[in-house]
């Protein structure tokens, strides 16, 4: 395990809400304990339906904060003494209910009170169905969190509860923990710098029911915008059509096809300082799109395509104060073909992903990356997460 106490703040109070991953965060108690860490829990009436608070009265070897406790049993007021010792609040897993009352500053129960009481840091760790977490006003609740300073781990997609594959599972209890403590450390150094990104696939109509894709998950672009975000910078992120959840406190703007990605980068570009080209813009789109979907008639069918302009060149051309970042995904001559890239399109870094690897790149959570930039060496940047390749390539934007 990475992460480390720092031994002056290592007061974790962890609140449990009713969701089904509760069982979860029992493992996730015994990791911080593991690391060095005290911690205390507090429960809902909700979550002590799904498990016991004794299991968690012997790991942390202490009492369980509730709703009945008698008050001579604790501390004085011991929603305030709870708030006042925490170094970190972590709500996990963090109900659409407890996020809906953080959101509005509720408290109308011990965990909703102590949370408004308390001036650690808080985290939460939303799990839920997929069509509650996609509900307007729980995005509208959890966009609120992170104006607020809190952060918030976007939910993982697989096998929810329910018994199908959705988005709003919890996370497991290791990358919660190692979320948690890369947030606790991460510095604000993007304060003030507006950042624009582009992510994922473009899509081009071919009829009303068919279209030209690619295979681009958009995980690099969305780590690249959660992880600005969080160092604090005003992120504005354009996106094609992607599986992924909406990065915290990140304005996201969809699109479809590159001639709506071209015009929403360009009205965006001059009131931006980084700007981040990572969206897979296709190179064609269609000449005339069929107003009505085309028949078989047994006959091949020949598509007109036409070259789409080269966005980032355009903005190569065009850019004043803007630190200008491209992505290139090569399979051969990487290098000879990036940095020939670099050049013709003015940039101040380009990112090169090797596709001919089915390890990383497309599709997957890590990446292996070579940075070019004028004037240095190549530095190559190991296989290794997207939000930690997403981190370097930011440090390497600010001491451009
Ligand atoms: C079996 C069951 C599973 C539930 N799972 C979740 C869940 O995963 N996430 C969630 O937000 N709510 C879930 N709920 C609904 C919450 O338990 C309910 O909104 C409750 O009022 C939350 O209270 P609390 O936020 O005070 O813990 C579930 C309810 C039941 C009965």
């Amino acid at each position: 395990m990475k992460g480390t106490k720092n031994v002056s703040k290592n007061h974790v109070a962890m609140y449990i809400t009713g969701g089904i991953a509760v069982y979860k965060t029992a493992q996730l108690a015994r990791l911080f304990i593991k690391a060095g860490f005290e911690v205390r829990v507090a429960m809902t009436s909700a979550a002590q339906k799904f498990v016991n608070p004794k299991t968690f009265e012997v790991l942390t070897n202490h009492h369980v904060y509730n709703d009945f406790q008698a008050t001579e049993e604790l501390e004085f007021v011991p929603h305030i003494a709870l708030a006042d010792w925490t170094d970190m609040a972590i709500v996990v897993p963090a109900t659409a209910n407890v996020i809906a009352k953080m959101s509005n500053g509720l408290a109308d129960d011990f965990v909703s009170t102590a949370l408004l009481a308390t001036k650690a840091q808080k985290f939460v760790i939303p799990a839920m169905n997929e069509n509650m977490w996609q509900q307007v006003v729980t995005q509208r609740n959890v966009q609120a969190l992170a104006e607020d300073g809190i952060k918030v781990m976007p939910p993982a997609t697989g096998f929810l509860a329910e018994g199908y594959n959705g988005h709003g599972r919890m996370p497991e209890p290791d990358d919660i923990y190692q979320w948690i403590v890369a947030k606790n450390e991460q510095k604000q150094d993007l304060n003030g710098i507006n950042v624009l990104i582009t992510a994922g696939p473009t899509v081009e109509e071919i009829d009303p029911v068919r279209y030209l894709t690619n295979r681009s998950s958009g995980k690099m672009g969305y780590s690249l915008a959660q992880e600005a975000a969080d160092r604090g910078a005003n992120v504005t992120l354009i996106s094609g059509p992607t599986k992924l959840a909406h990065p915290t406190n990140v304005t996201v703007i969809d699109i479809m096809s590159a001639k709506d990605l071209q015009q929403k980068v360009e009205s965006k570009f001059a009131q931006n300082d980084f700007v981040i080209m990572a969206a897979a813009v296709s190179d064609f789109h269609v000449k005339t799109i069929a107003d009505q979907k085309i028949k078989k008639n047994g006959k091949n069918l020949q598509l007109d395509l036409v070259a789409n302009p080269d966005i980032l060149a355009g903005l190569g051309r065009i850019k004043v104060h803007q630190r200008l970042v491209g992505f290139a995904a090569e399979t051969q001559n990487l290098l000879e073909n990036g940095n020939k890239k670099l050049k013709e399109k003015n940039l101040d870094m380009l990112v090169l992903n090797d596709v001919s690897r089915s390890d990383i790149g497309f599709n997957s959570s890590e990446n292996e990356v070579r940075l070019l930039q004028p004037e240095k060496e190549p530095k190559l940047l190991k296989k290794n997460t997207k939000e930690n390749i997403a981190n370097e390539i930011l440090d390497q934007l600010l001491i451009l």
